[in-house]
């Protein structure tokens, strides 16, 4: 090859060179630009060049070795910045201390429910916030423009999303859903526990929100008795609020049950003496609950005649409430951390 060639060829190489370190540099620069390096072999050559080609091929020759050197040289340059700015990295530093989140009060409630009850052989079932009226209202023995409907102030979704039927569909309002579903997807014996968001149109206040949360419970099988369903509530109200609780089964009513009570506990403020926070009574409400109307399991496909069951409803911000003082039912979906941060991680 000419010499012209030769040094074209090797601009063209010096242009493209790289190096990932600096000891694959230093082998760029043996290879090229050392004593017997590539390049300088060339300019050895040069001296047998014809006299009138010196000019051109000795300027085509210090312009490659130039490139070359400024090429080597500006990589070598990045090498040491980047070892000297790993070399301001001080590992032996103690670490800056990562900031542990608490979980949320009305988790750290529900997760004890559940608990609780697990101990007694519940188990969590869970179902969609966006419902249809059958699994909310219609299996579960309410009569079809049955004003209980609106008992329960239900937002109902529009048409805008494109449902045909818009009154069909509609956010739940309560997790009796849930229990709906399971009945008629599994055979007794049953005892679940459904936690869950529910939605109802009330204005919001310090005392009532337009989405809170429940965990309900069912459990369904042979014999099952209201002496069953009262010393499962008995046994769940001491481990939730301590061996003294009393509790005290008022007669109320529901679609879904037959019969059925709301359940008061002592009052663990006074000691069930009477004071401000349970209105002088001893006595603060905390669920609702009875025996499963034999309407309900037989619209979910199960033999009322040889099965029974019992069914509870509670709302964790009022148990929470009970447990932690919280005045404004506001700060449990409010995200402040001032509030959040009170609240033991676990
Ligand atoms: N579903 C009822 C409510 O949301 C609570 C409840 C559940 C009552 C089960 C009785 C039995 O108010």
């Amino acid at each position: 090859m000419a010499l012209k060639d030769r040094i074209n060829d090797l601009l063209g190489q010096v242009n493209q060179m790289k190096a990932a370190n600096a000891d694959e540099l230093e082998a760029l620069r043996i290879k090229y630009l050392s004593k017997k390096g590539e390049i300088t072999a060339l300019f050895n050559d040069f001296r047998t060049v014809a006299p009138e080609e010196k000019r051109e091929l000795g300027q085509l020759l210090n312009q490659l070795r130039q490139q070359a050197e400024n090429r080597i040289n500006e990589m070598r340059e990045q090498f040491a910045e980047k070892a000297a700015e790993a070399d301001k990295l001080d590992l032996t530093r103690t670490p800056d201390p990562i900031e542990l989140g608490t979980r949320h009060p009305l988790s750290l409630v529900k997760e004890e429910i559940i608990d609780i009850f697990s101990r007694i052989g519940f188990t969590v079932a869970e179902g969609p916030e966006v419902e249809d009226d059958k699994h909310v209202y219609g299996m579960l023995n309410f009569a079809p423009e049955h004003p209980a409907r609106d008992m329960q102030d239900t937002f109902f979704v529009e048409k805008e999303i494109g449902i045909q039927k818009p009154t069909d569909i509609l956010l739940r309002s309560h997790t009796s859903s849930v229990q709906t579903r399971v009945m008629t997807s599994q055979k007794p014996p049953i005892r679940v526990l459904c936690p869950g968001r529910v939605y109802r149109n009330e204005a919001i206040s310090a005392r009532a929100h337009c989405f809170f949360h429940q965990v309900e419970g069912l459990y369904i099988d042979k014999n099952v008795s209201y002496a069953d369903l009262r010393e499962a509530l008995l046994y769940f109200s001491k481990e939730m609020f301590g061996p003294e609780t009393k509790i005290r089964l008022r007669p109320s009513y529901f679609p879904f049950t037959e019969p059925s009570a709301e359940m008061d506990i002592s009052c663990d403020l006074c000691g069930g003496k009477g004071c401000s926070f349970c209105k002088g009574t001893g006595w603060v409400e905390i669920l609702g609950c009875g025996m499963v109307d034999p309407n309900v399991l037989e619209a979910c496909g199960i033999d009322s005649k040889v099965y029974s069951g019992f069914a509870f409803g509670m709302g964790v911000e009022r148990i929470t409430n009970l447990k932690y003082r919280v005045k404004d039912l506001r700060l449990f979906s409010e995200n402040d951390v001032r509030f959040l941060r009170q609240f033991e991680s676990c």
